[in-house]
């Protein structure tokens, strides 16, 4: 049975959730599962927006029908290839035969790519600025090219002032019957996989984001029409910030996530005093993860967030303790910018994580490592622990800059 919501008098919402799937892109643990987003506009002309992941091609297919009531179905608008949203391409057109299917260039090379369909007669190439009038509804295309794929464009609806934006603005996240942001409390129950999302899925393409932001500048939006996560109707100010803090790399909050590594405990009780000295010191909302049983997407997500972080790690293997190589590694595939880091290294013989921790750092751009760095052998001791207060103190005045 269908399931839909009305976004405007002649947008629908035909998209659906999964709540099944256990790791996004196989990939990214999503506990609060995950929206395909779709929509459809009836006018003169018909054009559904982007199609969804294969687990809901039922609820998709049943959506489009009960929307259409008996009409023909004659565009289908690929903003983004990814197959999570480009999934059904070939069964709407075994379903709609007169229908076209609207890209540019680069579309309909990955749909080849993906599908090999013969789309003879039944393609309409747009280029940057582009329109295609569907009667009152007019779409405009603008491409934002690695926002995240290379192909991607979002299409703007100038006579109810939508933006149709692909991946951009998403989240991580079913739609459980809200699916506008003035239903739903989005810094109590979003905030965080939205960031997660931005920062695992887009993080790395911050330029190009910018690109895209001074694009849209110019436009008159009222709606933000996501292919996941909630539709944006009110407060688009919030949300642009947020996109323009993190795609310049800037922290969303003047604080410290300490994310350690620890095998027997001593370094954890480091963190852990680390953290304290830190609340005494007077910073806030310190946030200490394990970086052995917090996803890496879940760390990337505090990076975005924290203006300075603490590296603590054992040497293992006469290297970096894995769990967190692995994280420092994500950080550098992501080209991940502009914080303020102390770094607490731990070896019972020969520590070199520290050392090896800051050159990986020293590799990104804008990384400000403090002194002095914290070196346990085996265990704190009265030594190491004067390191650790000259480090909360260096973290504090850094802070209250
Ligand atoms: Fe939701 Fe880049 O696909």
């Amino acid at each position: 049975m269908y399931c839909t919501r009305k976004i405007t008098e002649g947008v629908t919402w035909i998209g659906g959730s999964d709540r099944r799937l256990a790791l996004f892109e196989n990939l990214f643990p999503i506990p609060r599962g995950v929206a395909y987003n779709s929509y459809l506009i009836l006018d003169e002309a018909t054009a559904v927006i982007d199609t969804v992941d294969s687990s809901i091609s039922r609820q998709f297919f049943e959506n489009i029908s009960h929307t259409l009531n008996g009409r023909k179905l004659d565009y289908l608008i690929v903003n983004h290839m990814e197959p999570d949203h480009c999934a059904n391409i070939d069964e709407l057109l075994l379903r709609y035969p007169d229908m076209k299917i609207v890209g540019n260039a680069k579309t309909f090379t990955m749909i080849s790519q993906f599908y090999g369909l013969d789309l003879e007669g039944r393609t309409v190439t747009v280029k940057e600025g582009d329109s295609l009038s569907l009667g009152k509804h007019r779409l405009s295309f603008y491409f934002a090219p690695m926002v995240h794929w290379p192909e991607v464009m979002v299409a703007y609806e100038e006579t109810e002032k939508i933006l149709f934006s692909a991946d951009a603005f998403g989240s991580f996240g079913a739609l459980n019957g809200n699916i506008f942001n003035d239903e739903l409390d989005f810094d109590k129950d979003w905030l965080d996989d939205a960031r997660r999302y931005y920062g695992n899925i887009v993080g790395k393409y911050g330029p190009q984001v910018q690109t895209a932001l001074k694009k849209l500048s110019g436009l008159d939006i009222a709606v933000i029409c996501p292919l996941h996560g909630p539709v944006w109707r009110c407060d688009l100010g919030y949300l642009l910030e947020k996109y323009d803090l993190w795609s310049r790399y800037e922290a969303e909050e003047k604080t410290v996530a300490i994310l350690y590594a620890s095998m027997y405990g001593d370094t954890e009780n480091a963190a852990n005093i680390l953290a304290a000295k830190l609340a005494e010191a007077g910073v806030k909302s310190i946030a200490l993860h394990d970086v052995s049983s917090t996803h890496v997407s879940d760390l990337i997500g505090e990076v975005f967030r924290c203006s300075h972080l603490v590296l603590a790690a054992p040497t293992y293997n006469n290297g970096i303790y894995p769990a967190m190589l692995n994280f420092l590694h994500d950080c550098k595939a992501l080209n991940l910018q502009n914080r303020t880091i102390g770094l607490i290294e731990n070896g019972t013989w020969g520590p070199v994580a520290g050392k090896q921790m800051k050159e990986l750092l020293d590799g990104l751009k804008g990384m400000n490592v403090l002194e002095p760095v914290v070196t346990l052998k085996s265990a704190l001791s009265d030594a190491s622990l004067e390191q650790l207060d000259n480090l909360a103190g260096a973290l504090a005045a850094s802070l209250a800059e």
